[in-house]
């Protein structure tokens, strides 16, 4: 497992230096506008830091999935538009990567000012961690600072490669997230609960897995919970279910045994006819969905059971949803799980991806301890994986 003990932009001297600094800018855009600017907010700490303190600031990112093509849909001209307002001053746009208008630009680039880079996938290198790529990001540049968490999953040329070529220290976003999550799972304040949900047993299993082994309550629910309802013999009726999955479920729920975690799964559901907003919704009992019902959110007594075990924590982390909240009539489980994790006082976090999204569109965001800004990379730091974007940082 990685040390996550590494050097920030305070230990190292940024006056006078140009740093290129790695964000996750992959931000939700619909029809070329930026529908949620929260990775870039998250952002601006790191930024405004090295700002104050002398550098001259080279940013970079990834937006989409362009393969290594120039698209002007993935370009990061609206990001760079969005940040110039936050930060209130020029953010200039290179035309390419690492080509002559990039290279001209940022050599060009005095402290106090800030420089953007074209998407870094625009470069069919970047996601082969390309040795020539990480060389040329270097070259741009004097330091080097990560402040990706969302991409530190990925061992890509601008995430990792690079960091082989110059200082290479992370920011205060990604210095946040190890903090607090690695503190969490190395010595958590007890009981440690973690609630998971979310569709696939598939998607979670490494994180059951590792989580298993530190917490004293495992709850699921959410759509994974039916293959679990399923591998002990239960009939679930339409609910999702994943056949190839029912022997890791069974040998989950053994491990939960040998190791004394209290496992909890719905006892009731609330079943749709079909999967659609408006469907026709009973209630029923998790161990026999009727044929023709979906289990599409937990039931009443689930959600109690659910936040008994919740209100005494000393630390959550929570990552999936308990139903399709999107669906107002399915968004209750989920709801009062979130209320009672917000009330709780535990040390809450919350896992990126689908589960931030449910606790900010339900109100509770600012009620929670810590949110994280990455969705596939949470779910790998709670499986105790390596990150290579943090891993290549230098050590302390
Ligand atoms: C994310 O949104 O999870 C990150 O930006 C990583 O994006 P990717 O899955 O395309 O690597």
């Amino acid at each position: 497992m990685t040390s996550y003990n590494k050097k920030s932009v305070e230990d190292i001297d940024v006056s006078g230096k140009k740093a290129l600094v790695r964000c996750d800018f992959n931000v939700p855009m619909k029809d070329g506008v930026i529908t949620s600017d929260k990775r870039i907010m998250a952002a601006l700490t790191t930024i405004n830091y090295l700002l104050q303190h002398g550098a001259a600031v080279i940013l970079c990112s990834h937006l989409g999935r362009p393969k290594g093509e120039f698209k002007p849909e993935f370009s990061l001209a609206p990001v760079a538009e969005r940040l110039s307002k936050v930060l209130e001053r020029p953010v200039a746009m290179a035309k390419d990567v690492v080509g002559e208008d990039a290279k001209a630009k940022a050599a060009a680039l005095r402290p106090g000012e800030v420089l953007m880079l074209e998407n870094v996938r625009f470069e069919p290198g970047e996601t082969k961690n390309d040795e020539t790529l990480a060389k040329a990001f270097a070259a741009l540049a004097d330091i080097y600072v990560n402040d990706a968490f969302g991409s530190a999953h990925r061992a890509h040329s601008s995430t990792a490669g690079v960091a082989a070529y110059l200082p290479a220290v992370c920011g205060f976003l990604i210095q946040k997230e190890i903090t607090v999550m690695g503190k969490a799972l190395a010595d958590p304040k007890r009981p440690f609960v973690a609630i998971l949900g979310g569709a696939k047993v598939s998607d979670k299993i490494g994180v059951i897995n590792n989580l298993l082994e530190k917490v004293d309550t495992l709850i699921i629910g959410g759509g994974m919970s039916y293959t679990f309802m399923k591998a002990q013999g239960h009939s679930i009726g339409n609910s999702l279910c994943e056949e190839d999955k029912l022997d890791l479920a069974r040998e989950m729920l053994e491990k939960a045994k040998a190791k004394g975690v209290n496992l909890l799964l719905p006892v009731d559901n609330r079943a749709g006819d079909k999967f659609d907003a408006n469907c026709a919704v009973q209630l029923v009992n998790s161990d026999d969905i009727p044929d023709g019902w979906m289990g599409m959110d937990i039931g009443p007594v689930s959600e109690e059971l659910f936040c008994n075990a919740i209100k005494g924590a000393g630390t959550v982390v929570w990552n999936g949803p308990m139903g399709v909240f999107e669906f107002d009539q399915f968004a209750q489980g989920t709801l009062k799980v979130a209320a009672a994790v917000a009330e709780s006082g535990a040390v809450s976090i919350i896992g990126g991806g689908d589960s931030a999204a449910a606790v900010t569109k339900l109100g509770f965001g600012d009620k929670m301890t810590h949110i994280s800004t990455g969705g596939g990379a949470s779910l790998e730091f709670l499986e105790g994986k390596d990150l290579p974007g943090i891993a290549a940082l230098n050590d302390q």
